[in-house]
């Protein structure tokens, strides 16, 4: 007999919609379908565009754009430059949160300069957090900003190297919180072999040992987040198209939204998580750190039986390939409601899209 599971509907802080700039990849319509075919009713999208998300105008642009165009509730991130400061008060009340790019990334929003990172830190007031991509140890350099100006920060794409930082900092008192993705959680450097570019992302794919101590800690992180950051096949295999103007090799990312729950049903079949702990981390705690507003009757309901084979068939985001492909994936989205309709049932969109595009609520 099938065991239906009932959860709220899923929260992802970190996703990448490409919208504008790059909608060969996503856009706003196929990345939300993408997110409800997963389970999601309230996703984040990141500010690394071209043009990015770093004056009030690029933001009214993909506000306008959104609307009517989504499946799923989405709110967006600011991006973080030395020039984007002037703009830090206008926007707070219209973003969940900034994101700051301290290591290499896709696209041109990297800040380097110390300064620069400094009246970064100094010039968010707002009570959302600032978001981190920090490889490795530079994610020393953001808490030691974060305490020096008592400011919430939110480590995007932990790796294991940085959670004894974090630990001590939670300890000491600062508000901060971080994310696990899911390709960090189920593959290695081994598998890049096998999957080429397609295995390739920022931050890397790792070893066996830091995957697994990444499991050890699970308990210690608050949220995952899918980075779901999708770039056709073609780009992936484009060795002369540059991830960014400094860099060669193939675009860095890998899109997750439609393969996170079934993954994690697999850990949950496995113990090395409970369902109980899942449901924190993939609803209840990411919509308490970023101040998400609540979905009213709003739920997905999962068949948690059926067992398969992960695959590229049937995906609904634009760049339909996934890197887990031939990992075993567990339990089917049945439904999603949404504010009481039933937006998705059985593999299907029932209706037009019914998402709203959100701001904070303080
Ligand atoms: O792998 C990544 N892809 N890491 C990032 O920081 C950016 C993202 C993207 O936008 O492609
Ligand atoms: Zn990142
Ligand atoms: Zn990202």
């Amino acid at each position: 007999m099938s065991k239906l599971i009932k959860f709220p509907g899923l929260v992802d802080v970190h996703v990448h919609l490409r919208e504008p700039g790059a909608t060969q990849k996503e856009d706003f319509e196929t990345g939300t379908q993408a997110a409800v075919a997963g389970g999601y009713t309230q996703i984040l999208d990141m500010p690394n565009n071209t043009p990015p998300t770093t004056t009030p105008q690029t933001l009214e642009d993909k506000i306008k754009s959104a609307k009517g165009r989504i499946y799923c509730d989405l709110g967006f991130n600011f991006g973080a430059t030395a020039g984007s400061v002037q703009y830090f008060k206008e926007v707070e009340q219209k973003v969940f949160g900034l994101k700051i790019y301290m290591s290499q990334t896709t696209g041109p929003l990297l800040v380097n300069k110390i300064d620069d990172r400094d009246l970064i830190f100094k010039s968010w007031q707002s009570q959302l957090p600032i978001m981190v991509h920090a490889r490795d140890h530079i994610v020393e350099s953001a808490i030691y900003l974060a305490k020096k100006y008592n400011r919430k920060i939110h480590i995007c794409h932990v790796t294991a190297n940085q959670l004894s930082s974090i630990e001590k900092a939670k300890k000491e008192g600062l508000s901060i919180s971080s994310e696990v993705c899911p390709h960090h959680l189920f593959l290695t450097i081994d598998d890049v072999q096998r999957l080429g570019p397609l295995g390739i992302m920022k931050p890397p794919l790792l070893s066996k040992k830091d995957k697994q101590k990444l499991w050890q800690n699970i308990d210690k992180i608050d949220m995952i987040s899918t980075d779901h950051a999708p770039h056709t096949l073609a780009e992936k295999y484009d060795q002369t198209s540059p991830a960014s103007p400094s860099q060669g090799g193939p675009k860095f990312g890998v899109p997750g939204l439609e393969t996170t729950l079934p993954l994690m049903l697999t850990a949950v079949k496995e113990g090395l998580i409970t369902l109980e702990r899942l449901t924190e981390m993939l609803c209840t705690n990411p919509r308490k750190i970023f101040n998400l507003p609540n979905q009213q009757n709003t739920y997905v309901l999962v068949d948690e039986s059926p067992t398969y084979t992960i695959s590229n068939n049937g995906l609904f985001t634009k760049c339909a390939w996934t890197p887990f492909v031939g990992l075993e994936g567990r339990g089917k989205v049945q439904k999603v409601v949404l504010r009481g309709k039933t937006i998705f049932e059985n593999g299907k969109f029932t209706g037009k899209s019914r998402g709203q595009v959100i701001f904070p609520q303080i």
